[in-house]
């Protein structure tokens, strides 16, 4: 029986790998919140700063995982412009300080990257295309993915994109600002010239599960199926959750000032995911209709 260790547990991809993998092995949580969010499951929690060598290399020689699975990260992409050090520390430091611990069996490292390693001038990337961040995150998400692409370690690196899920006191994502605005009958701009996959967090938690069970390694391109404008997502997201679509208003992402750069278009090819664990994501209508009954749920 494996045991999993899930870094960064308390944000949207870490509570639902939590779901994902609650049935199987030994799972352990850690991340850098006082304790866990979800309690329920039930699982053993540690309270870790990432970016502190000595914290990991206690945690992980205590633990003693089979597999890490690294869904922590500084994710605010603006936020990385004005604090280049702590999204450094979080994004790479704490992937040096993981390699460096000497375990007496390496585990396997699962590694979450983003579609922003690309510069988005073209779309429809694959994993042997070659990546051109721009801005601090872009460039901490690749410099991380290099580090362990030239490490020692069997890795599965997951790049994702456009995350969207249900969680307790996770940060707010596109698809929750656009159902609360719309809700409160807020009018909303929302940009038509950034294209990419959106991706339901329990499909990238299963998409995950799949790989190590197949022991598929290397990097994968991992997310939603349809490449979607935000402002087509936008439509979508109004007809499942039946709120107002006359309240979005299509605009060009020209007229926003945002710190950070956004790939224009950084659609991804899914194909290697799919002819390696012959599985492929729920539709954004399917996913959104899943997101909504769980939301439901949780009310
Ligand atoms: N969200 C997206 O749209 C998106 C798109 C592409 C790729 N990704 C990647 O997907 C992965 C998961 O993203 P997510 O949206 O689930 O992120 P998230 O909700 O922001 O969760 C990240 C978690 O890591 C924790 N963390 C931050 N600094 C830490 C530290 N020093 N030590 C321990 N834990 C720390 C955070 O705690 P605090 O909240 O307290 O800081 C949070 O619980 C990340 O690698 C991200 O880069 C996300």
């Amino acid at each position: 029986m494996s045991r999993i260790l899930i870094l960064g547990s308390n944000g949207l991809l870490g509570q639902s790998l939590q779901k994902q993998f609650a049935a199987q092995g030994q799972i352990f949580n850690a991340s850098v919140e006082k304790a866990s969010y979800i309690t329920d499951l039930d699982i053993p929690y540690y309270k870790v700063d990432l970016t502190k060598r000595k914290e990991v290399r206690e945690l992980l020689l205590t633990v003693k995982p089979d597999i890490i699975i690294n869904a922590a990260a500084y994710t605010n992409v603006d936020g990385c412009e004005e604090e280049k050090e702590q999204c450094w520390a979080v994004n790479v430091k704490t992937v040096e300080n993981i390699l460096e611990v000497p375990f007496e069996k390496n585990p396997l490292l699962v590694h979450i990257s983003t579609d922003y390693v690309f510069d988005g001038e073209r779309g429809d990337y694959r994993e042997v295309d070659e990546p051109n961040p721009r801005g601090n995150y872009a460039r901490s998400k690749l410099a991380a993915e290099n580090i362990i692409r030239n490490s020692h370690m069997e890795y599965i690196i997951a790049r994702t994109q456009i995350l969207y899920g249900a969680g307790i006191g996770i940060k707010s994502s596109f698809v929750n600002w656009l159902v609360l605005s719309l809700q409160a009958g807020r009018h909303v701009q929302v940009v038509t010239d950034q294209i990419g996959n959106p991706t339901y967090a329990p499909d990238l938690a299963e998409a995950i599960d799949r790989l190590i069970d197949k022991e598929a390694y290397g990097l994968f391109h991992v997310s939603g199926p349809e490449a979607l404008s935000r402002y087509a997502f936008a439509l979508i997201i109004a007809d499942v959750f039946e709120l107002d679509k006359d309240l979005i208003e299509p605009v060009s992402s020209s007229g926003f000032q945002q710190k950070a750069p956004r790939p224009g278009n950084s659609s991804f090819v899914l194909d290697k995911l799919y002819n390696n664990i012959q599985w492929l994501p729920h539709t954004v209508r399917d996913a959104l209709d899943l997101l909504k009954k769980e939301m439901k749920q949780d009310a």
